[in-house]
């Protein structure tokens, strides 16, 4: 198969070299991006006389003709021309003819790949952004649910202190939040169009650069065409952005995991989000919160690869940057397929409050709260916090809680204990006195799931 460069080779392209130079396999997704992109350039050409109007027709609607073809599974790419783009322009001129050899006018590959994963990645950084905040809303609705929810927080993996689950929730709603302002931030710095950029330095003909990006919807035009080329960044600042998303989802599976365990029991996923085991019989295996923990290696992995792929290269194109696509593209399909899976999954999980309540009671997570009593009756914090400490070994020694300590015994370690010792360690009121912003106290969670509503229903 002849290509395109003959003229300057003699001999033929090896077959092995041609079937790992090609990139056609994974670049196909970005034939709607190429399309349009080249309609808008072709446009462009016509008004600007560089080629005639009549031709610049002919070829936009050549190039409709072959959108419409793909997208019914009449086209078929080929190994032979490399790339989405050789392969649209080869099936133009097929198509109509020598018009067709005139779109590549003014333009290169580089700049036209450059456009293609700008435009790629600003629709997909919307679609993330939708299933992000769809999951915060399932959030939101269950920690609305459960704002009464009390549970251990902990540290150390050891019950700490007394929590809800809405609360718990919420924290995880505020990672998800940053998640996606950081979405928006990457967005808004690569809404820049780079076509006009040619193979590295531009172009003499007269085009109108801002015309084409105002057809494609950009915000700016990059300002060097050396960089508008070269630039990956936005590539690595969607990967870290979606690094640090999958990081999160990843606490929280590990989390579901653990509550899931008998060990726990805080939580039972819906049998459609379970799985069981080939011998076990009684086993129910979280293996979507699993994968979502494996799958986090994989958009590391993307993120390292593009660092390692971009340092050291010189400017302008390099054929390295192809390597751009199946990491990028590979960490977007990972996490939109995670985000899908994983809100029904939480949305039908159920909580055993019971046994978070349980939980609670045990592991003296109001030991605090009892230093505080006594200390709100005048005992400096550092001496109440020795009297509770003592009183806690007591009661590990004997098998109680500091609940079901008598009055004698409060009062044989202090004096400053009264009757309403019980009612300060009850764990509603652990709960119910812990309402600064951003405490567990239910009023104050309200305000907190109110807050993420409304970033929801403003995004
Ligand atoms: N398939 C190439 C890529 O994805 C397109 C750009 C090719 N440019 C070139 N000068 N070989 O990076």
């Amino acid at each position: 198969m002849a290509k395109l460069w003959a003229g300057r080779f003699q001999k033929e392209t090896d077959l092995v070299v041609n079937d790992f130079n090609s990139s056609i396999l994974f670049d196909c997704r970005l034939y709607k991006e190429d399309i349009t992109g080249s309609i808008a350039h072709a446009t462009m050409l016509g008004r600007q006389g560089i080629i005639e109007e009549h031709e610049a027709e002919k070829i936009v609607e050549g190039l409709k003709g072959i959108l419409k073809d793909i997208e019914d599974g009449k086209v078929e790419f080929s190994l032979d021309y490399e790339d989405i783009h050789m392969n649209v322009e080869q099936l133009l001129t097929e198509r109509i003819g020598d018009t067709g050899k005139r779109l590549h006018t003014g333009r290169s590959r580089n700049d036209q790949v450059a456009l293609d994963m700008r435009l790629y990645v600003k629709k997909e950084i919307k679609e993330i952004i939708k299933l992000i905040l769809g999951f915060m809303k399932a959030l939101t609705a269950k920690s609305r649910e459960n704002l009464d929810a009390v549970m251990p927080g902990y540290t150390h993996l050891q019950r700490a202190q007394p929590t809800t689950f809405a609360h718990y929730m919420m924290a995880y709603a505020n990672m998800l939040k940053r998640d996606v302002s950081r979405l928006q931030d990457c967005y808004e710095r690569m809404d820049e169009m780079p076509l006009g950029s040619g193979a590295l330095a531009s172009t003499t003909y007269p085009i109108d650069r801002d015309f084409v990006r105002e057809q494609l919807g950009f915000a700016r035009l990059t300002d060097n065409s050396l960089d508008g080329v070269s630039d990956r960044d936005y590539c690595v600042e969607l990967l870290s952005a979606l690094s640090i998303l999958m990081m999160h989802l990843s606490r929280l599976s590990e989390e579901i995991i653990s509550w899931c365990s008998w060990e726990f029991k805080f939580v039972e996923l819906d049998d459609a989000y379970s799985t069981g085991s080939s011998i076990m019989p009684q086993k129910k295996n979280p293996d979507v919160c699993e994968l979502i923990r494996g799958k986090t290696g994989r958009v590391y992995g993307a993120l390292t690869t593009m660092l390692t792929v971009l340092k050291g290269l010189p400017l302008a194109y390099n054929k390295d940057m192809q390597e751009d696509k199946e990491a990028v593209f590979g960490a977007i399909d990972t996490v939109k397929q995670c985000l899908e899976v994983f809100t029904p999954m939480f949305s039908t999980m159920t909580l055993r409050r019971d046994n978070m309540r349980k939980a609670a009671s045990r592991g003296f997570i109001n030991a605090t709260d009892c230093a505080d009593y006594l200390t709100k009756k005048g005992v400096p914090f550092r001496d109440a916090y020795k009297t509770v400490g003592r009183l806690v070994n007591q009661c590990i020694k004997a098998d109680e809680t500091l609940e079901t300590m008598t009055m004698r015994d409060f009062a044989a370690i202090s004096n400053k204990f009264g009757d309403d010792v019980y009612d300060a360690l009850d764990l509603r009121t652990c709960v119910a006195e812990r309402k600064v912003i951003g405490g567990p106290a239910p009023q104050e969670v309200t305000r907190q799931i109110d807050k993420i509503d409304k970033f929801i229903a403003e995004v």
